[in-house]
């Protein structure tokens, strides 16, 4: 019932932007950039808004675009006043950051266990400077038991609610190409984040779907009569 509604609203929020023009259309909205081994940034793209948000964090490397920050802030303090405190471990990383903690990642585990974690440089959304990984203050790095703790399981349940999305499911490895990240959070945005989490569906599957009807109804709109 849950998706059929969130199914229901994506298409009204389509039908309805498929009447405010052409730009509208082809913009699938200002945070939906979809990074992967497939769509990958160049060595030169470094976001000009960086900030560091004002959080918790055990590492100096937190920084992350400006609209994120803002949320991730907002996401810490709810949090905690649940009563769980959270802390930001690893925000914006550029391409030779990124690709210095792949190659790392082969030499310490092997390349399997590399392409499970870390991407290739160019490939990661690290580099978007709109994902952070979080931890517990407590707790033991990055690994899938944040998962199972209580604070995991918040962030799981209400990240949507402040526009962040977990990014990589268990049972979405073969369509991400990662494993079960708990601690990896993807911002895009309140509306988008809150239809992905109630449809359940990976990123990847999310702007499929949208291009498809948004690029559809482009067509369908360029192929009307003019008279
Ligand atoms: N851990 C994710 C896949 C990254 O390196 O961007
Ligand atoms: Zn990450």
């Amino acid at each position: 019932m849950r998706q059929f509604v969130a199914i229901f609203m994506l298409c009204l929020s389509l039908v309805q932007s498929s009447v405010t023009g052409i730009v509208a259309q082809t913009n699938l909205g200002g945070n939906l950039y979809l990074v992967n081994r497939t769509y990958r940034l160049t060595e030169h793209y470094v976001p000009k808004d960086l900030v560091k948000p004002q959080v918790k964090t055990i590492s100096g490397e937190t920084l992350m675009r400006q609209e994120a920050a803002s949320a991730l802030e907002l996401l810490f303090q709810s949090a905690r006043e649940q009563g769980y405190t959270l802390v930001a471990v690893s925000g914006f990383r550029s391409y030779a950051t990124q690709r210095i903690i792949y190659n790392r990642k082969i030499t310490n585990s092997g390349k399997r266990m590399a392409e499970l974690y870390v991407a290739p440089a160019g490939a990661s959304e690290h580099q978007l400077g709109l994902a952070m990984d979080i931890g517990r203050r407590s707790g033991s790095g990055l690994n899938g038991s944040f998962g199972k703790t209580k604070e995991g399981q918040w962030v799981a349940e209400n990240a949507h609610r402040f526009g962040f999305i977990i990014r990589y499911k268990e049972d979405w490895t073969q369509i991400t190409g990662y494993a079960y990240e708990p601690w990896h959070i993807r911002y895009v945005g309140v509306e988008h984040a809150t239809a992905i989490y109630q449809l359940d569906i990976p990123l990847e599957t999310y702007i499929e779907e949208l291009s498809k009807t948004t690029y559809g109804g482009l067509l369908s709109h360029a192929s009307q009569p003019q008279d």
